[in-house]
């Protein structure tokens, strides 16, 4: 077995995603495994290089991970010809500035979504990274979560006939940050800095959406910014000048209809912070991060409107669990074993920065849609 090393420079590791998703949970579990096994006698060692703007912070975050190399000069780790790979989880705002010199050192670039404020932005990259001839590749985590891999493996098993409507609720009660600490950052809730709902999540959306069940061709967005007043890391009143909230209607190639609901400023009444039911002429499910159950039409009861009675069954406990089937693995960590054999190996990728930009495109139709109070149609994007 040989062992190929790949150093990965990594900016944005102080940060939530950065930190916990990418280098604990994804590639320094990949060197907790031993490296990743190509399947023909050669292993990747992921090498990673972390960069940011605070010495102090990279330092004690290399420290704690046994990892020696940390940089604040990104321009020196870029002009650094060992670094293959440039991973970006940065805070939004500074995302296409850093992705933009990555790629003119001739990077491969892996990055977090959204990969740019705006569809220009987001397609400038896609062009950028074509002409260098450049890997690229874009998170989209969610359809590596077990319950939405047991959610596709129905798709593709037909066991839905004709998927009719998508419904998703996704959110949790993010805290004002006054009597309790805000557990998401504060330029979340900021639009000057790259915040908002529909930038965080109608990327998600797209991608699940189109993976699944066909590309959007329309949406029809309504956002609103329900908490106005937050405070931020430092105890300060601050002004929400973001949206916290997103009511969206997403038309589906193919015919069906999703509508999902994203909220910073909901309480959980699910069983999972993400919920999809899909509904067939033949079957429903109901996926969420790790579980999925469903209802075939067999099994489908018959309920009668009557107010005047009371429930005397659980509409719940009609549906049964879908098994596991296999081992799931951190959706992150897949990703990027597939980003690195895709790098060694010309395995193909299609989630590449021209799938983040369709997810760029949703958002900034979305919030369109919601301030001109119109329905707009999702041309298909090309390079
Ligand atoms: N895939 C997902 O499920 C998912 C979930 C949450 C966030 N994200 C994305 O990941 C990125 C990081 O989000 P996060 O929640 O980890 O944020 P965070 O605030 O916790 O971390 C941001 C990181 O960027 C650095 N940074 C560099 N320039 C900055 C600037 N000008 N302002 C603020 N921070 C700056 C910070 O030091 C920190 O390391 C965002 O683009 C976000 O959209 C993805």
């Amino acid at each position: 077995m040989t062992r190929r090393t790949v150093r990965i420079a990594m900016n944005g590791v102080t940060g939530r995603m950065g930190h916990r998703q990418h280098l604990v949970r994804s590639l320094l579990a990949l060197r907790a495994q031993g490296g990743l096994d190509l399947g023909d006698g050669e292993t990747l060692w992921p090498e990673p290089v972390l960069v940011g703007r605070r010495a102090h912070a990279l330092r004690a975050l290399a420290e704690r991970h046994g990892l020696t190399e940390w940089s604040i000069d990104l321009d020196a780790v870029l002009a650094d010809e060992t670094v293959e790979v440039y991973f970006d989880a940065q805070a939004t705002s500074a995302r296409v500035d850093a992705l933009t010199r990555a790629i003119a050192a001739g990077k491969h670039v892996y990055t977090e979504k959204p990969t740019a404020p705006d569809l220009a932005g987001a397609l400038a990259l896609a062009r950028l990274a074509r002409d260098a001839g450049i890997k690229h590749g874009v998170v989209q985590d969610k359809l590596f979560l077990p319950g939405l891999r047991k959610l596709k493996r129905l798709v593709d098993g037909g066991f839905f006939g004709e998927i009719l409507s998508v419904r998703g609720e996704f959110g949790y009660w993010v805290f004002e940050g006054d009597w309790q600490p805000a557990q998401r950052p504060s330029w979340n809730y900021r639009a000057e800095d790259g915040g908002g709902i529909v930038l965080d999540m109608f990327p998600h959306w797209e991608y699940v959406l189109h993976d699944l069940f066909g590309r959007v061709t329309a949406v029809n967005a309504h956002v609103t910014t329900h908490i106005r007043e937050r405070r931020d890391e430092q105890g300060k009143p601050y002004t929400a000048t973001a949206e916290d909230a997103a009511y969206g209607i997403f038309e589906l190639a193919g015919g069906a209809v999703a509508q999902i609901n994203s909220s910073w400023a909901v309480r959980v009444h699910r069983d999972e912070l993400v919920e999809f039911q899909v509904d067939g002429a033949h079957g429903s499910a109901v996926a969420g991060l790790r579980g999925c159950r469903v209802q075939h039409r067999s099994m489908t009861p018959k309920p009668v409107w009557n107010p005047d009675l009371p429930v005397t069954h659980s509409f719940r406990d009609q549906w049964q669990e879908v098994p596991d089937n296999t081992e799931f693995d951190n959706g992150f960590k897949a990703q990027w074993e597939l980003f690195l054999r895709h790098i060694a190996r010309e395995e193909p990728y299609h989630w590449d920065l021209l799938a983040g930009a369709r997810g760029v495109q949703l958002a900034e139709l979305g919030l369109k849609s919601s301030a001109e109070g119109r329905r707009y149609d999702v041309p298909e994007l090309a390079l």
